[in-house]
């Protein structure tokens, strides 16, 4: 008995060790850590759970029958991040590149399956030279049964990829599917084909770097949601960021205590709005102003920079929030800031998380290089969005809230539960230079009138009034007690119960 203990501390070593200390060597030398590492990193101290430590791979050609490693790349099972449960697969670089074989991608699976089962969430730590190239087909197969885990879990329990090595090929489809994807700088990297194809194909000379690391999913293509500077710091943050999240469908977010008063009134929001409406704000500055602790937690902040997104909470409960931020493009909603703000609205609305939207939009961005690129289509993502969501709805207008944006921007035609507005918003078809120019055109050469009527058609529409007298505002509030008005109207939608009609799914205009 005493032997077949020890054999089992010996076979564990081994596991443990990968693909060798040469290798893990390596590793550290890039800078990054190993599978098992990341995963110290990012539970609670001895929480980890691992399963299918001694899982080897089948295949047998290409001398691959000598050349087993327990394990085969990926590091697998539950833990706790902050006592709260969730599943994990960390890939092994140092093992055959951390490649994916049939008996890798079973592993995975079996996380998947049980997140599903058990309603917990998964966490992917990405680190991996792709689909191991002695299985073939079989390690093909096992990446379609890992995408088709991926959809089956989506809006059931949330997914995050952390991608902290190369990541290519149909491989990037996994945690395309998931719902959130950080990066670490310098070190991973997402692409379908590579430089060496780019190269052929399009005879375009690009770096990994420059096709698909961190800074270009972060800032153009908006594959990523957050890069970080290194291993530490992108596993430090994902622990922060679990917390917002509930571990399920059907539970919400977890609840942590503040100290800041629901009631804080923040005075130098009365100021916040410049006088002239072609002037700029920060939108940044109200959200920080408002939330808990001043702690906002914004996603994709370098990408589609005119609307904002993210994580912060009131009165201690995980709230979701859009803004549209008048310091970039005007707020104006693009193609771009459209599919971004749409997505987050449908994860808050899958997984029981409130959205509260600020509304400063002068509408969506006229022009070619948007109509060709299809603005119907992507514009009307966001508003499919906002209207099939049924998790409480508090939206504030600042100031302009414009045309079909007016709309699209949670309002309480598509179902917006509490509407406020501060006393400088002007809600109306346009801005009342566009307005008279088209209504008075016969009045164009007569500038002096044409300023008349200008004035006389700020005075009539360019404010929450006239929406109010309809009940499409529910009230006018001084901005200074803006964090007290949303934070009383979502003790109020605590219990909200919304549905939709039956069906098997919508079509959103994909
Ligand atoms: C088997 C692999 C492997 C793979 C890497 N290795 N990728 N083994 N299958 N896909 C092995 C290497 O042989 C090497 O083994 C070890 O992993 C480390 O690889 P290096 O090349 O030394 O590391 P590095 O220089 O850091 O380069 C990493 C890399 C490169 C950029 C990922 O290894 C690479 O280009 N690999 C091939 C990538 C690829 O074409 N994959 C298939 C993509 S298509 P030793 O024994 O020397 O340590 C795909 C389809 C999915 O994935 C489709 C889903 C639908």
């Amino acid at each position: 008995m005493y032997d077949i203990i020890h054999q089992l501390d010996d076979k564990r070593e081994k596991a443990r060790l990968g693909g060798g200390q040469k290798r893990i060597d390596a590793q550290h030398k890039k800078g990054k850590l190993t599978a098992r590492e990341r995963i110290e990193l990012l539970l609670d101290p001895g929480s980890f759970e691992e399963w299918d430590m001694f899982v080897e791979h089948r295949c047998t050609d290409f001398g691959m029958a000598e050349d087993k490693i327990p394990g085969d790349g990926v590091v697998i099972g539950y833990g706790t991040i902050n006592g709260r449960m969730v599943f994990v697969f960390s890939q092994d670089f140092t093992v055959l590149g951390g490649s994916l074989s049939e008996t890798h991608a079973e592993k995975i699976c079996k996380v998947m399956d049980h997140a599903i089962k058990v309603g917990v969430p998964v966490i992917g730590l990405n680190d991996s030279g792709g689909a191991r190239i002695q299985e073939g087909v079989a390690s093909l197969g096992g990446y379609a049964d890992v995408f088709q885990r991926n959809v089956l879990a989506s809006g059931v329990v949330p997914q995050i990829s952390l991608i902290m090595g190369p990541c290519a090929g149909g491989a990037v489809y996994s945690p395309a599917m998931t719902d959130f994807i950080f990066m670490v700088k310098d070190s991973s990297y997402m692409f379908v084909t590579g430089p060496e194809v780019v190269r052929t194909v399009t005879h375009e000379e690009v770096t990994a770097e420059e096709l698909g690391g961190a800074v270009t999913h972060n800032t153009k293509s908006g594959v990523a949601d957050l890069a970080f500077e290194n291993d530490v710091d992108a596993l430090l943050m994902l622990r922060r960021f679990f917390n917002y999240l509930p571990l399920n469908n059907r539970e919400k977010p977890p609840v942590r205590p503040t100290q800041d008063p629901a009631d804080r009134l923040d005075m130098s929001l009365d100021t916040l709005v410049p006088d002239s409406p072609n002037k700029a704000y920060d939108m940044k500055e109200l959200i920080i102003k408002i939330v808990d602790d001043c702690d906002f937690f914004e996603l994709q902040p370098d990408y589609a920079k005119n609307i904002l997104i993210g994580f912060a909470r009131i009165e201690g409960h995980t709230i979701g929030i859009v803004a549209n931020q008048p310091m970039v493009l005007a707020g104006c909603l693009d193609i771009k800031s459209s599919l971004k703000a749409a997505r987050f609205v449908r994860f808050c609305d899958a997984f029981n998380i409130p959205v509260i939207t600020f509304v400063d939009v002068p509408g969506f961005m006229p022009g070619t290089s948007q109509e060709y690129g299809g603005i119907i289509k992507h514009g009307s993502k966001l508003l499919y969005a906002y209207a099939e969501c049924t998790v409480p709805k508090v939206t504030v207008i600042t100031r302009k809230a414009y045309g079909g944006a007016y709309d699209v921007m949670s309002s309480k035609h598509l179902r917006g539960d509490v509407n406020f507005a501060w006393p400088s918003a002007e809600i109306a078809v346009m801005g009342p230079k566009g307005a008279v120019e088209i209504i008075f055109r016969e009045e164009k050469s007569d500038p002096a009138k044409l300023a008349d009527r200008e004035a006389e058609y700020k005075a009539k529409f360019a404010n929450p009034f006239v929406a109010g007298a309809r009940g499409f505002i529910d009230d006018v509030i001084q901005p200074r007690e803006t964090r007290k008005r949303i934070a009383r109207s979502l003790a109020m939608l605590k219990n909200k119960k919304l549905e939709n009609p039956w069906r098997k799914h919508g079509n959103i205009p994909l």
